[in-house]
């Protein structure tokens, strides 16, 4: 994996870069539809690739691991060959999912115990076994087995989960540098930065995770619960530590705002389950605000879900007739208001990049905050 830093923005600590992996190309700042399963859900990979243009999707190790499972994946290729997604893949390692969706679990030094969310049967995450794991899946860029501490998290717990996700990094390092790519592509090992709210942990995680001199580091930890001022000091202090010669990542986050925020203070890649999920619910975002497709407003307006927009499903539907399928729980609502939000999203992201590039992002970012934050 290469990284090109292209532009930093004079007024802000926005960037705009570019990521090169072996199966292409990602232009920074970049937001990553969320594929879990290994897929973005309700979408086909054509209409990811040329109407919503996503340059790289993410995938769960903790899904993967569970279903299908690892011996068919191999025997497949690599998710790449499963699920017909020629372009970059980027994989959480479970440290997130493992405490969010299985039950039962138990967190040792050797790893985490946890109960299938799917059958109830039980299995062991330690780093070694996650960074093999994404290696059988394939994707370019894995990431670190970590905790992510919830929110809120005493002073105590928050430092001794840090100092463990650090030790378990280690482990994932040595581990994923004495293994090898299994199909002939190469694959990349971003660690993640914790520390909870406390300055002084983000401040000390942030220098450990520097000093392992990985090719691209991630922000983790955020966007469970806090005030949006706490996550936005966070990061800001992370950001100063961290290389600005390569990628940072901002883990789960966010809503639009949360994007536009994090990009001035030096982000460049972002992924949240946010437009996916809350499309499958009637939440719309869209340039000039958030709408509620099943709301009473919208019952006869039969006006174009975004008028000027370049997506088919934005021009073709109206705002009345996706309230209508929302009401009637019909698959193609959920499918077109994906299609919007995600189309959205990296919109969103491609122009924050272009305005880099061209010197206003500042003003254009402010512009924006107030308008996407709306409700319509
Ligand atoms: N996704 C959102 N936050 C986190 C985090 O802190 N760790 C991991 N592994 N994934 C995340």
């Amino acid at each position: 994996m290469k990284f090109k830093l292209e532009v930093t923005d004079s007024h802000t600590k926005a960037r705009a870069g570019e990521i090169t992996t072996d199966h292409g190309v990602i232009q920074t700042p970049i937001f990553m539809p969320v594929g879990t399963a290994g897929s973005v859900k309700a979408v086909h990979q054509r209409e990811l690739e040329n109407d919503i243009k996503a340059q790289i999707i993410l995938g769960n190790t903790y899904h993967l691991y569970l279903r299908p499972g690892l011996s068919t994946l191999e025997m497949a290729g690599g998710l790449h060959k499963f699920n017909g997604w020629e372009k970059p893949i980027l994989t959480d390692s479970g440290g997130y999912q493992v405490y969010s969706l299985s039950g039962v679990r138990k967190i040792k030094e050797e790893g985490v115990t946890f109960r299938s969310h799917i059958d109830g049967s039980k299995h062991l995450f330690t780093p070694e076994g996650v960074m093999d794991t994404q290696r059988i899946i394939g994707a370019d860029i894995i990431m670190a087995f970590d905790e992510c501490t919830p929110y809120p998290c005493e002073y105590g717990y928050a430092r001794r989960s840090m100092e463990m996700t650090h030790r378990w990094l280690k482990r994932c390092c040595d581990h994923f540098d004495q293994t090898q790519p299994k199909y002939g592509y190469s694959q990349t090992l971003f660690p993640i930065v914790q520390g909870s709210v406390y300055k002084d942990l983000r401040k000390q995680s942030a220098e450990m995770i520097a000093s392992f001199e990985r090719e691209g580091n991630a922000i983790g930890g955020l966007s469970v619960g806090e005030p949006a001022e706490d996550m936005y000091e966070m990061t800001e202090i992370v950001c100063d530590i961290l290389p600005s010669d390569k990628p940072r990542y901002l883990m789960g986050v966010g809503t639009p705002v949360n994007i536009l925020e994090n990009i001035a203070l030096g982000i460049d890649m972002f992924d949240c389950v946010m437009p996916t999920r809350n499309a499958r619910n009637g939440m719309l975002f869209t340039k000039n605000g958030i709408i509620n497709i099943k709301n009473e407003r919208w019952k006869n307006d039969f006006s174009p879900i975004e008028e000027d927009s370049d997506l088919f499903a934005d021009r073709n539907y109206s705002k009345a007739y996706l309230r209508h399928l929302a009401h009637s729980n019909e698959i193609l609502g959920s499918q077109i208001a994906t299609l919007h939000n995600l189309h959205f999203y990296i919109w969103l992201v491609s122009e924050a990049r272009a305005k880099i590039i061209e010197g206003t992002f500042n003003e254009w970012k402010n512009k924006m905050v107030k308008q996407v934050a709306q409700r319509l």
